[in-house]
């Protein structure tokens, strides 16, 4: 019986591993070419996907505004987040600034791309774009809605 749990807690953790840390291949040395992005269109899509799968995972219970975030190091590894909410609101963090710190928290400084994925079409926040910014302002920032539409920007925008 515990040999059984034991099975199943490890296959959950390199399903959620898997999702978690999706191998990307890293961009061309320039970063992704300007718009339209051809070439980096995998990658946008493949972000967006990691994202849109991290907002299932949001804690949202006061906005129920669930947003994803996936962000693209420059090893070439995504690293996820999702909102996580506060009942004192004001320690909510949203997604993108999750998944940066996750990134950081891995070893992570270089930063080429972050997709941020909710119902709407939603810009990170000041808070967001200021720690985006920390790591710099070419970092492309797709936008995205659960309907599949996305916009490439980047920070300095
Ligand atoms: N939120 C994000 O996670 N990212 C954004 O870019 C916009 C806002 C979250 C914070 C809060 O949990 C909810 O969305 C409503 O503002």
């Amino acid at each position: 019986m515990k040999r059984v749990e034991l099975a199943h807690g490890l296959l959950a953790g390199v399903v959620l591993g898997a999702i978690r840390l999706v191998k990307c291949t890293p961009l061309h040395p320039g970063g992704f070419d300007p718009v339209p992005p051809r070439r980096s269109r995998p990658v946008c899509q493949r972000l967006e996907k990691a994202a849109r799968q991290a907002a299932r995972k949001a804690y949202a219970p006061y906005s129920r505004f669930r947003v994803g975030a996936a962000v693209l190091a420059g090893s070439g590894e995504i690293y996820t987040g999702c909102n996580v909410e506060n009942a004192s609101y004001g320690l909510t963090v949203c997604a993108e600034r999750v998944a940066i710190f996750g990134a950081v928290a891995a070893g992570e400084q270089k930063f080429e791309a972050l997709a941020v994925v909710s119902e709407t079409q939603t810009a990170p926040c000041g808070a967001c774009r200021q720690v985006l910014a920390e790591f710099g302002l070419d970092i492309k920032v797709i936008i995205a809605d659960l309907a599949n539409g996305w916009e490439v920007y980047s920070v300095r925008d």
